[in-house]
């Protein structure tokens, strides 16, 4: 009996309709938009203006586009996961309010928090559910509203980042299809560089907090640029060698979309062509957990089955990892 694989079966992506231009962003900080395409390769960003609106009404529209064009009953979906760095609420899974929002009555559903690596991460814990036979339709949904943590005075973070969810179902596959092999990594070490102060258990939120910015993002750009570089890179890599690919093997590379130049560098290090290189930081930045969905809800009309992917990520914490996927249907 062939041994069960955890399969993409369906793709689902929203972002908010209002965009933020590099050439607008020169109106707000001291920056212009020849720094921020050279530097980073963004353009514009998309933010969600809705009132009351949190990162679960990107999660939500997102997941109903991907049961829509997959023609998914959520009534059969088992758990759903919402990867996030930006939940509703601090307290209260996210992924509970939109599982119900969706109809997905008989799942269950938590959150998970890796930084830009938390779909990467939710990837392999849908894969694991699946092929240790449990369940049978998971839906991994990356999804932040960055605008909610951003001081749009500080020209080093607000330039980078941007709101969006993109949603992929995983079900079990006995072709051989789906996940490969996975490499995830993590270190405390990045603490210092990527992270907000305040708000959380160590420093809860204050008037003093607030008054000193401390629940914004806070960066280090430099030093994340260059863990991000050796690392997305060397695991990228790693997970070729050992499933012995070679660059002709590889159809596409879904990298997180950080920063250009990263991209360029891992691409590079593993020997794969651009044209092989999924790309959308220039109309989207950095999206966080949504990243990568929104990458293949771009692209899912030129994936063919059978095609071997290679995901990688980077995020805070620091937290990284590479994962092998064979794509498993044409659209
Ligand atoms: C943030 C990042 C784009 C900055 O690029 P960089 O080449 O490292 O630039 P530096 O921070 O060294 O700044 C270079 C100069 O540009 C200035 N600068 C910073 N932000 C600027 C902006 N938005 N516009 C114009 N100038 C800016 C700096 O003040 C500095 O000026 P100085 O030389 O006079 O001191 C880059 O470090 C990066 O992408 N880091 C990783 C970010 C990331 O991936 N984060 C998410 C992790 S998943």
């Amino acid at each position: 009996m062939n041994k069960t694989t955890a399969a993409i079966t369906a793709v689902g992506g929203y972002v908010p309709d209002f965009v933020l231009s590099n050439k607008v962003l020169e109106t707000m900080v001291d920056t212009n938009d020849e720094w921020i395409t050279s530097r980073t390769g963004i353009k514009e960003r998309r933010i969600l203006k809705e009132e009351n609106a949190g990162t679960s009404y990107m999660a939500i529209r997102a997941a109903q586009d991907l049961i829509k064009k997959g023609n998914v009953d959520p009534s059969e979906i088992d758990f759903v996961l919402v990867a996030t760095a930006t939940p509703d609420l601090p307290v209260a899974s996210t992924a509970a309010y939109v599982a119900s929002e969706i109809g997905a009555v008989n799942a269950f559903a938590y959150d998970l928090q890796a930084a830009c690596s938390s779909f990467l991460y939710g990837m392999s814990t849908a894969a694991s559910y699946i092929e240790s036979g449990k369940y049978k339709k998971v839906l991994v949904i990356g999804a932040d509203k960055m605008s909610s943590i951003l001081d749009y005075t500080d020209r080093t973070t607000c330039i980078i980042f941007g709101d969006g969810a993109g949603a992929v179902l995983f079900e079990p596959n006995e072709e051989g299809l789906g996940v490969q092999d996975e490499y995830l990594r993590s270190d405390g070490v990045g603490r210092q560089f990527l992270k907000i102060d305040a708000g959380g258990s160590i420093l809860p939120a204050s008037e003093e907090t607030v008054k000193n910015k401390q629940h914004y993002v806070y960066q280090d750009g430099k030093s994340v640029f260059k863990f991000a570089v050796s690392n997305m890179a060397e695991v990228s890599a790693l997970i070729m060698e050992r499933n012995n690919l070679s660059h002709e093997d590889v159809q596409w590379l879904v990298p997180h979309q950080a920063n250009k130049r990263i991209i360029d560098a891992t691409a590079n290090r593993m020997g794969v062509d651009s044209e092989k290189v999924m790309i959308n930081i220039d109309r989207y930045g950095n999206t966080t957990s949504a990243t990568l969905p929104l990458l293949l809800f771009d692209y899912e009309k030129q994936l063919k089955k059978g095609d071997n992917l290679i995901f990688a990520a980077f995020g805070g914490g620091f937290t990284w990892g590479s994962i092998y996927l064979k794509w498993a249907y044409n659209s």
